[in-house]
Order: structure tokens, then C-alpha cells, then sequence
């Protein structure tokens, strides 16, 4: 496994350009199952969940060739309709082919995901929605077994997904998903708004898919025969401009973004702000519109002390659940006390013990988190829990004095491409080693 070594103290300086989305193109790559058509999808990041999604298409008899972050794909054998345990309890958005699977197959049989490190996350909604479709479900031996009605067709129907936390983004892109093919009208009430349930519904309607109101509570879909191929750009990634927003504040620096998604990053944009930082879009004059609000450019910069303040994680345009801990990291080094409340996954706080062993103070109760600005950190080793939560630490340890070693980053590689690497072009030190090389070296790694 590997580690990395990470020297804090070090100010951020230059440009980084946002790579695509990872949480945008796993369901934009199961979609591709609702055709045998070539779909081709630009800006693909290369990450471990893509790289497991594509081993599921493939298992799936979806084919692809791959240049880069460039990749074509084509359905050439149907028949296969079973997603394995051991693909799916590699990732949970392997959910996401369950729809498309159904609505084109006639059968979809996708193993059940289990828990993870955020907590409990069960897919009930997901298999609702379904169901109003007419899908027929049975559990058999941990596999979601679904099956068209006897017609031979699923048929559009109205669908609530709202749920105890909100709507869910994977459930609404799978409903949405499977109702491009179904038989008359489908209406989602209670949909996740989210970028990349808007990014789908683009891809969709290119496809030939009839929808209107993504991005919306209400979103509508006259179902049609068949889909065509497509050639897509898949959105920026908010979550990793988030990242380095955070980054870029916790280290007092100022660094340029470009392919920023902006007007997907109102909440975060609104927290930063009111903690001090700046975001000073450089890319048209204040007052005119962008060509691509999704695509900007922009300069972050940090005035020394950050202020503190209160985030409730909701879902878009609310704060999102994926930015929580990064903003936790930053706002250990604020003045003053902050709160952050989960709302979205309760338990999703696991980077609050491994902040206090690097000096913070933050005090947990229930799903609400109170971070005691402190005016430094201290290197520790720390281990990374799940994707967020170790970004959050890579970022307390950037802010920190002396060394981190944050183990298990293979939670950080599913989700930010080359992320050290990126961090380094702009002035951070961060080395990638085994955790072999590292003993080598006398650094100790789990921290004893
Ligand atoms: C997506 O997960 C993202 N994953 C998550 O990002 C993100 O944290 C989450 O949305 C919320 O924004 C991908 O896009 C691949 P949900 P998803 O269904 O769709 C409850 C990351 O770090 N719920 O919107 O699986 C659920 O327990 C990942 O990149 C039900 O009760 O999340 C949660 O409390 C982690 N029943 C809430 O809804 C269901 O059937 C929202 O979950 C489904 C969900």
C-alpha cells in the first residue's frame, strides 16, 4: 500500500486546470448500456472507480478503447446481465448500471452493495423507483434481481425519491436512466438536482432521449424506443475545485483555476467567502455572462487569519457532503469556533480523530462537528478512511508544521487523479512511496 510523506508549511503558487468529473462519468459510462451505439466521452479522469466501472462494462459486453481521458465505447454483446460481487463491492456506483441494464436487457442482476466507511447507504429508493416503472425485484442469494413486466417493457409512471436524507443522486440517475426507454411518461418528483444529473440528462438527450426539468425537483421523461450513440465532455469536477479551494485557503496561498465549475459551487463558494477567502473570477469583466459558467477561470487567494463559521451539508444547490471534511481540515486553523452539521451521511466523520492526532480540536456530537481554531497543526501519521476524509487530511497536513504520513491513499487515488503530483506542480511537497520504501527510510508509517 502505498503512503504519502507530506512536508507542511509550503505556500501554493501557479495554475491548475480541474479535471473531469469523477461522480459525473460513472453514471454517464453505465448509460452506455442503453445502446449499442458508439457513445464517446471526453475528459474521463483517470481514477480507480473509472477503471473498475470500464472492467464492468466489459464484463457486461460494452467494449472500450481508451487514449487517454478519451474514451470510446460500444455495446457488442447483450446477453450478459450480471454485475459480480466482486466488482460491486469494489465500488458502490456500480448500482449505476441497474437501470440502464433493466430498461435495455429486460433483466438486470446487479449484487447488493454493502456499507461503507461514510455509513450505512442502502439503495431502497433506487429499487422504488424501479418498481413504479413496473420492474419486478426479488433479492436472490445478495443479488438485486430486476426484470421487466411482461410486456416486455418498463412503464413510465410517476416516481418519488425523496428518503429520509433527501433525494439520491445514483437512484435518480438509474430512474432517469431506465426511463428513457420505457413505455409513455415518466415524472421523478423529488429528484436530486445535482451538476451531474444535469451532465446525464444532456448525454441522454443527445442520445435521442426525451427530457426536460433535470437540474430541477421535477424532471420528466417521454420514454422512446431506441438510443443513439453520442461523443460527450463530461462536466469539471466540483468536488476536486472544492478541494484545492481548500487547500489553497488552509495554506494562506493564492493559485489560479481553470475549467472551474463555478455555478455548480454556490454554496462552498458562498462558505469561503464568508470565511475570508477570495474567488475572483479572472476569465470576463464582473457583469458579463460567461460563454460556459461551467467551464471559468479563476484566482483564490487566502488573506491570513480565516475566519469561522457555520455549514450545514445538504443536498445541491445545498452544501455538499463532499467538500465536508476538506472544509473541516481548513477550518481547524481558523479563528474562533465553527460547526459543521452532516446531514446528507450521518456518520461521516472519521477524519475527526485523525485531525486531533495532528493538534486540532474539534468535538463531536451526533452529526454535528464543532472545530476550535487552533493557530497551528502538527505532522503526525494519520490514516485515510475513505476519499474525502483523506483529501481533508492531505490538506491539514499541507497546512501543518513538519511531516504527515497519510497511509492508505489508494482511498485518495479513486477519486483525484494524480493528486500529489498536481499538488506538487503548484508548490506542495508530497512523495509517494510503499509503505516498504517508508520503513526504509525509518519514517513510521501507522504511527504506532
Ligand atoms: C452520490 O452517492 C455520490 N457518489 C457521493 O459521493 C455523494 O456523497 C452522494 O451522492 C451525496 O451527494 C457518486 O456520485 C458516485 P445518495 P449516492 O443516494 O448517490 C440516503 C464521493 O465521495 N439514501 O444521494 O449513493 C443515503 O443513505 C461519494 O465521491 C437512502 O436512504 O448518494 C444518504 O443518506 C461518496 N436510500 C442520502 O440518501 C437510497 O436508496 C443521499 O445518498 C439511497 C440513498
Amino acid at each position: 500500500m502505498d503512503v504519502f510523506v507530506i512536508e507542511g508549511g509550503r505556500k501554493l503558487s501557479g495554475s491548475l486546470r480541474v479535471n473531469g468529473s469523477k461522480n459525473a462519468a460513472l453514471p454517464l459510462l453505465a448509460a452506455t448500456l442503453l445502446t449499442d451505439a458508439p457513445v464517446t466521452l471526453r475528459d474521463v479522469p483517470e481514477l480507480s472507480d473509472i477503471f473498475n466501472m470500464l472492467r464492468l462494462l466489459g464484463e457486461l459486453g460494452v467494449e472500450n478503447e481508451r487514449d487517454g481521458t478519451t474514451i470510446r465505447l460500444q455495446g457488442v454483446d447483450e446477453t450478459e446481465v450480471h454485475a459480480r460481487y466482486d466488482i460491486v463491492r469494489t465500488m458502490r456506483a456500480s448500482i449505476c448500471v441497474l437501470g440502464p441494464m433493466l430498461a435495455r436487457r429486460g433483466t438486470a442482476r446487479v449484487s447488493m452493495p454493502g456499507g461503507c466507511a461514510i455509513g450505512q447507504r442502502p439503495v431502497d429508493l433506487h429499487l422504488r423507483g424501479l418498481e413504479a416503472l413496473g420492474a419486478r425485484i426479488e433479492l436472490e442469494g445478495g443479488d438485486i434481481v430486476a426484470r421487466v413486466p411482461q410486456s416486455g417493457r418498463l412503464i413510465g409512471d410517476t416516481v418519488f425519491l425523496g428518503g429520509p436524507f433527501g433525494s439520491t443522486v445514483l437512484g435518480t440517475a438509474n430512474v432517469m436512466s431506465a426511463a428513457t426507454l420505457a413505455e409513455g411518461t415518466t415524472v421523478i418528483e423529488c429528484a436530486a438536482c445535482e451538476p451531474e444529473i444535469v451532465d446525464l440528462a444532456d448525454m441522454l438527450i443527445s442520445m435521442g432521449a426525451r427530457i426536460r426539468g433535470a437540474g430541477s425537483p421535477r424532471i420528466t421523461i417521454e420514454g422512446v424506443e431506441s438510443l443513439g450513440g453520442t461523443d460527450h465532455t463530461v462536466i469539471p469536477d466540483r468536488i476536486e475545485a472544492g478541494t484545492y479551494m481548500c487547500a489553497a485557503a488552509a495554506t494562506g496561498s493564492t493559485i489560479e483555476l481553470t475549467n472551474c465549475p463555478l455555478d455548480a459551487m454556490m454554496s462552498p463558494i458562498d462558505r469561503l467567502e464568508a470565511i475570508g477567502v477570495h474567488i475572483d473570477p479572472t476569465d470576463y469583466p464582473r457583469g458579463v455572462a460567461a460563454d460556459n459558467p461551467m467551464r471559468r477561470t479563476c484566482t483564490i487567494s487566502a488573506p491570513e487569519p480565516l475566519r469561522s463559521v457555520q455549514i450545514t451539508t445538504q443536498p445541491h444547490p445545498g452544501f455538499p457532503t463532499d467538500l465536508q471534511a476538506q472544509f473541516m481540515a481548513m477550518l481547524c486553523l481558523a479563528q474562533g469556533n465553527s460547526v459543521i452539521t452532516e446531514k446528507i451521511f450521518p456518520e461521516r466523520f472519521l477524519h475527526v480523530a485523525e485531525l486531533t492526532r495532528m493538534g486540532a480540536q474539534v468535538h463531536r456530537h451526533g452529526t454535528t462537528a464543532v472545530i476550535s481554531g487552533v493557530s497551528k497543526l502538527t505532522g503526525a501519521p494519520v490514516m485515510a478512511s475513505d476519499l474525502r476524509a483523506s483529501a481533508g487530511l492531505v490538506i491539514a497536513a499541507m497546512a501543518a508544521e513538519g511531516t504527515t504520513v497519510v497511509n492508505r491513499v489508494y482511498h485518495i487515488d479513486r477519486g483525484y487523479e494524480k493528486l500529489e503530483e498536481r499538488l506538487c506542480s503548484v508548490g506542495a511537497s508530497i512523495t509517494r512511496m510503499s509503505e516498504s520504501e517508508l520503513s526504509e527510510q525509518g519514517v513510521n508509517a501507522l504511527g504506532g
